[in-house]
């Protein structure tokens, strides 16, 4: 007989992103489950009150900072949904933490993003999706399906209401020349700079720009990244734009974890508006720091829900 799957699907949800997850959740009329609580002794607990035989469950959970125990949650909750016999389990992880210690960059360190994934596959996950992973080769760490969707999809819109006629789009380093030049097709900017940054690898969050490429001179500038840790690209590479001439000095980055002092660098800089995502939830003072701009992920991530469970193709939110 053929398996029967009931259509009725769950979202389940950890403590990383709960404002997210009820976006998403009214967008595609399903509630959202809160199963995870704590022990008095700070152990995770999972208890997820839906029955969620046959049915696919759905996970949403950003493993940002402290990422470790948000890790822990998306795999207690995804072994709870295997041992509840779910038909499918699909994490969605808007943000993925250890995404930036993707390959061995100097002898006896770990590929820690690797570690995290084999973690996820083996909790019995069957598919990840995720936005704008910092290295799109890590969805080869796994057998299983993964999608890595694009937060351009909600952010271009936004940059477009800026009307900025003479834009040149920037990239902080090397490593996101491609992401800019996806942005520079959809904004229809007809110049890229790009700014040398080097990284010490042997110490933790430090770089320096050093030179930079393009002419911005006069010219409204967009630097495109996925990340804002530090601030510390960001700002660097704000100061050779500005000190090249460039009229404005605006950014978007994906994910904004605004550690240390990122705030206060970003306050004493030359940049005019930083513009990201809710893929990482935003404290009170993020959101309502003058600069910053928050753009919702949630439309992104349910048409991507919408696309799985019809079974339509969702690469038109990848290219
Ligand atoms: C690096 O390769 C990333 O794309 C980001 O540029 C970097 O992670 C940002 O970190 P921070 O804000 O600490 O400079």
């Amino acid at each position: 007989m053929a398996k029967i799957i009931i259509d009725e699907p769950i979202l389940l949800t950890g403590t990383s992103n709960p404002q997210l997850a009820e976006a998403i959740g009214k967008l595609v009329g399903v509630p959202v489950s809160y199963p995870v609580t704590v022990f008095a002794d700070k152990e995770i607990r999972v208890r997820v009150q839906p029955n969620m035989r046959q049915r696919t469950v759905f996970i949403l959970q950003t493993t940002s900072n402290p990422g470790n125990d948000r890790i822990m949650e998306l795999i207690f909750m995804a072994d709870a949904a295997r041992r509840g016999s779910a038909s499918e389990i699909i994490a969605i992880i808007p943000y993925f933490g250890y995404s930036r210690q993707d390959r061995k960059e100097m002898p006896r360190v770990p590929i820690s993003s690797s570690v995290v994934v084999t973690m996820l596959a083996n909790a019995g996950i069957d598919r990840i999706i995720t936005v704008d992973i910092h290295s799109q080769q890590q969805q080869g760490f796994t057998q299983k399906p993964w999608d890595n969707l694009f937060g351009s999809y909600v952010i271009i819109p936004v940059i477009k209401e800026r009307n900025l006629s003479d834009l040149v789009i920037a990239s902080p380093d090397k490593g996101g020349i491609l992401q800019a030049t996806a942005y520079a097709k959809f904004l229809d900017a007809k110049e890229i700079a790009v700014v040398y940054k080097k990284r010490d690898i042997t110490l933790n969050d430090v770089s320096n720009a050093l030179a930079m490429i393009g002419d911005v001179k006069g010219r409204d500038v967009l630097i495109v990244d996925d990340i804002i840790s530090t601030g510390g690209t960001i700002v660097n590479a704000a100061k050779h734009l500005k000190k090249n001439g460039a009229k404005s000095v605006r950014v978007t980055a994906t994910h904004g974890i605004f550690a240390e002092d990122a705030l206060e660098q970003i306050d004493n800089s030359g940049i005019d508006e930083v513009i990201i995502t809710d893929s990482i939830a935003p404290s009170e003072k993020i959101s309502s720091h003058p600069k910053i701009t928050i753009v919702s992920v949630a439309p992104l991530l349910a048409e991507a829900i919408r696309r799985i469970r019809t079974g339509e193709s969702i690469s038109s939110l990848i290219f």
